[in-house]
């Protein structure tokens, strides 16, 4: 009996050391010394024995019973330790290691972020940012702005009329009537929004008006049917053309470069009088009209200036078509029109407008 219970201790230790993990220790504690197990059996038949045999038979069983017992337990620290350590490993983060890779967050489109940076121009001089309706009366985009009855723009094959059937109920023209057939269309150009904006507010003011225009135009490298400008609209006392030159060459150095000049040139538009053409010192050339290879610079044509936009001193007839605070006698201002997708084909050399509409995220990524 005695040398089965140090056989059963010797087998019992040998297993205890073998025991892969927690649950197989757990599994050892139960088979080993158990309800069922054999030394469990043997601790209970102990009153059965010869009595002489009581003695050794109970001592061993016990000291085998503790010492398994106390083998259980250092194991078990020993194997928790290991899980722990390895569940330490295995989770670890290496953070000396490169990033994952950066997710694409996409960013800005072109015309949106040349269009805030023309606003951020006016916004940092004073001018507050309007914008206007895209559908419009005959009235603001024509009429009001002086181009009479017969002028060519207001021709359909310039123009992009709506029919009247199409428009809700209630909307009438200028008379009072609901609009006839050439008497509503989408705007062709921002400058509507001058009138809208003096109706609204008595001088001074100062603003500008981002938006979408839309013209009758077969569509390729240089046109569209749908574009866009910004509009700008200044009156206040004594305001002269100095202003409107200095005011533009502040823009023209903010949006291309400080050492850009500007200069003025007679132009002509029905609702402004005088009106001139800007032009800025071409910044591919320097203004000399030859790149530093000799060759003629094709971005000014050679001629080192680049026509940037249309502006003018307010035709006083503009200001009669606004009822209220808008004395024609009294009242001077200057307005400006510029071309987004224009300055940002300057700014950024794109030779195709197609491009900023066919939204291939390979040209749009090189603008992030
Ligand atoms: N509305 C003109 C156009 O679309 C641009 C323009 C020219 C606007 C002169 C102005 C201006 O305010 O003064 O061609």
């Amino acid at each position: 009996m005695l040398a089965r219970i140090e056989s059963l201790r010797i087998d019992g230790s040998a297993a205890i050391a073998a025991a892969p993990d927690v649950a197989a220790l757990e599994e050892l504690r139960v088979r080993l010394l158990g309800r069922k197990s054999e030394l469990t059996s043997i601790l209970r038949g102990i009153s059965k024995l010869e009595p002489s045999e009581r003695g050794p038979v109970g001592s061993g069983a016990n000291a085998a019973r503790a010492a398994l017992e106390a083998e259980l337990e250092d194991r078990l620290v020993e194997l928790e330790g290991a899980e722990v350590e390895r569940s330490l490993v295995g989770e670890s983060i290496d953070v000396t290691l490169p990033g994952a890779p950066p997710v694409a967050t996409g960013h800005l489109h072109l015309l949106t972020r040349t269009r805030r940076e023309i606003e951020d121009v006016f916004v940092g001089l004073g001018y507050r940012v309007l914008e206007g309706p895209e559908i419009e009366h005959d009235f603001y985009n024509f009429t009001a702005l002086n181009h009479p009855p017969g002028h060519p723009a207001r021709h359909a094959q310039d123009s992009f009329y709506v029919d009247p059937a199409t428009l809700a109920e209630g909307v009438v023209n200028d008379h009072g009537l609901a609009p006839g057939p050439q008497e509503v269309l989408f705007r062709t150009h921002t400058s509507p929004m001058q009138v809208r904006a003096m109706e609204s507010q008595a001088p001074p003011i100062f603003i500008i008006v981002p938006g979408t225009v839309y013209r009758r135009d077969t569509i390729d490298a240089t046109h569209s049917p749908m574009f866009r400008q910004v509009e700008g609209l200044a009156v206040a006392e004594g305001i002269s053309l100095t202003d409107l030159a200095g005011t533009l060459e502040h823009a023209a150095k903010a949006l291309f470069g400080t050492e850009r000049k500007t200069r003025l040139k007679p132009d002509y538009f029905p609702f402004t009088e005088p009106s001139v053409q800007v032009d800025v010192s071409c910044f591919a050339c320097e203004g000399s009209g030859r790149l530093a290879d000799g060759t003629r610079d094709s971005l000014c044509k050679g001629s080192g200036w680049i026509e940037i936009l249309g502006a003018g001193m307010v035709d006083p007839n503009v200001f009669g078509f606004v009822e209220g605070a808008y004395d024609p006698e009294t009242t001077q201002g200057f307005a400006f029109g510029i071309g987004i997708e224009r300055v940002a084909m300057l700014k950024h050399r794109i030779p195709d407008l197609r491009l900023f509409f066919e939204n291939d995220v390979r040209f749009l990524g090189q603008f992030a």
